[in-house]
């Protein structure tokens, strides 16, 4: 059985857990003690200790609520079965454990469906089937496309974490996330311009957004370089900047957010703040908020980062994990653009509260102040989800991007301490399950970038087809909707078959445009 080092690290003694093993009921009993225990083979039963690698992803499928990755050993007890059991028969058979149930082993689920995922087995859902399109009661799924009609029609579901793949999180939130602050309109739109619908379609915008663009750009590169050298900032430069980014996505908001996925690792501060900007504005008008908080909230997301430039630059350019000690130096940041910036006429209050507290956390564990909750203005939270968004969707220098798509599912999981859940669910449906401007696989034929929300199904978006899989070009990129059904068979017509990531298949949606 080979020596024994180290069991769980848990504190209190474990009851019994009831299983069905071998077909018949039993019990399990996994060790809570931190000493070294010997495998035994006693009247009582037998012990068993396998080492992580072999064992541990089938026992994280039963114990999953009591394992956890660091532990490299774990030991069980199974008593009067399993007699003679060679180790790796046992390993076998525990990969046949089922729970009874009721027990607390059970392996029902409930899992937000922003977070499911291919392989996962529903078995209920937050809503009636016969109101749903779902065919079957019970279903393995098989496809994105699968996951998106999902997330239509409910806000969570039920899965059988035997019958297919776990959550790959230690803990579900129990609940289902807290309130929205009270300043969030309750009717807000959920799309576009002031009546919610776009003035002007992607294609006549995009060649102007990109313009808004190069424009931003430049301005966000001037102030910076002012910053840098102690000049102060002219604030009207920054006012009409944020009024041409506003002016675009009133006509069409869909085709300046997929420019946020255009990204450059060595231009990483001004573009993320022009990023942050852009996010900001279309978050906050898809909140249904005021033209002069938008225009505040879009002010101060464009300068929030400007007190990096008074970071020390072989801090701030360091390529690796920055130490303790200058980690302190850069959370400065956020001190160092307000004092830089207090003298400057024309940004607003609220304009200082988005760099100020771009970088507290809902649960109180960020910076510069820790503030927690409430005390964390609503455009304060807003700065946070966006901000956070578009740098994990980033290269820098100590860690590679995730796909806006992961990213996503990613802070959902964080949004337990992190973010306020209920505003980070309405940036979700702001930029999308698949955000605008992310690189997808249709029907395993075609390449295309995700172009917009749906207005009447926002999880069946616009794509624009732009090659096939082989990475031949179309001769013209072309528009679909992942609602249109194939005709007679009302079918879907296009499926979601696979996410791509732009950066690392070369594909950047500028040069098809
Ligand atoms: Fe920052």
């Amino acid at each position: 059985m080979g020596s024994v080092h180290r069991v769980f690290h848990d504190s209190a003694p474990r009851p019994p857990e009831r299983l069905r093993f071998l077909g018949r009921e039993t019990e399990i009993t996994i060790s809570s003690a931190d000493d070294p225990v010997k495998p035994d083979k006693t009247s009582e039963g037998h012990s068993y200790l396998w080492k992580y690698r072999a064992a541990f992803s089938v026992l994280r499928t039963c114990f999953r609520a009591r394992l956890h990755k660091h532990q490299s050993l774990c030991y069980i007890r199974i008593p009067k079965v399993g007699a003679g059991c060679s180790e790796r028969a046992s390993l076998a058979l525990i990969g046949r454990v089922t729970p009874v149930r009721g027990s607390s082993l059970q392996m029902t689920k409930k899992v937000p469906t922003i977070l499911l995922r291919v392989g996962m087995y529903v078995t209920q859902l937050d809503r009636p089937w016969i109101e749903t399109p779902f065919l079957f009661r019970r279903f393995e799924i098989k496809t994105q496309q699968q996951i998106a009609q999902i997330q239509e029609y409910c806000h969570h579901v039920f899965i059988d974490t035997e019958r297919g793949i776990d959550i790959d999180i230690a803990d579900v939130p129990a609940s289902d996330g807290g309130s929205l602050p009270e300043n969030i309109p309750p009717n807000s739109p959920s799309q576009t311009s002031a009546n919610g619908q776009s003035t002007v379609s992607f294609e006549e915008e995009i060649q102007q957004a990109l313009e808004v663009r190069s424009k931003t750009k430049q301005v966000v590169e001037h102030m910076m370089e002012d910053a840098r050298i102690g000049n102060s900032i002219d604030s009207a430069e920054a006012r009409e900047a944020v009024e041409g980014i506003m002016d675009s996505i009133t006509r069409n908001r869909e085709a300046l957010i997929c420019l946020t996925q255009l990204k450059n690792r060595d231009e990483y501060t001004s573009i993320h703040s022009m990023n942050v900007s852009i996010l900001c504005i279309a978050f906050a008008r898809h909140l249904g908020l005021k033209e002069e908080q938008i225009r505040a909230i879009g002010v101060g997301a464009l300068l929030h980062d400007l007190g990096k430039m008074r970071v020390p630059m072989e801090i701030l350019n360091k390529p690796g994990r920055l130490t303790p000690e200058e980690f302190e130096i850069m959370k400065g940041h956020v001190t160092l653009g307000a004092d830089f910036l207090k003298n400057t006429p024309g940004i607003s209050p609220r304009s200082f509260r988005v760099l100020l507290e771009h970088h507290e956390r809902y649960k109180g564990g960020g910076y510069p102040k820790g503030l927690h909750e409430d005390q964390i203005s609503l455009v304060g939270q807003l700065a946070a989800i966006v901000d956070v968004y578009d740098a994990i969707t980033s290269d820098r220098v100590y860690h590679n991007h995730l796909h806006p798509h992961d990213a996503i599912k990613r802070m959902y999981e964080w949004s337990e301490k992190d973010f306020n859940r209920a505003l980070l669910e309405k940036f979700i449906r702001c930029v999308g399950i698949y955000p605008m401007g992310s690189l997808v696989e249709i029907n395993g034929t075609d390449i295309g970038f995700i172009l917009s929300s749906n207005a009447t199904s926002a999880l069946k978006p616009d794509v624009l087809l732009v090659m096939d899989t082989q990475k031949n070009r179309h001769a013209k990129p072309s528009k679909i909707s992942l609602t249109e059904t194939d005709g007679s068979r009302k079918k879907d017509k296009w499926t979601i078959t696979k996410v791509l990531d732009a950066v690392e298949e070369g594909i950047q949606i500028d040069s098809f445009l």
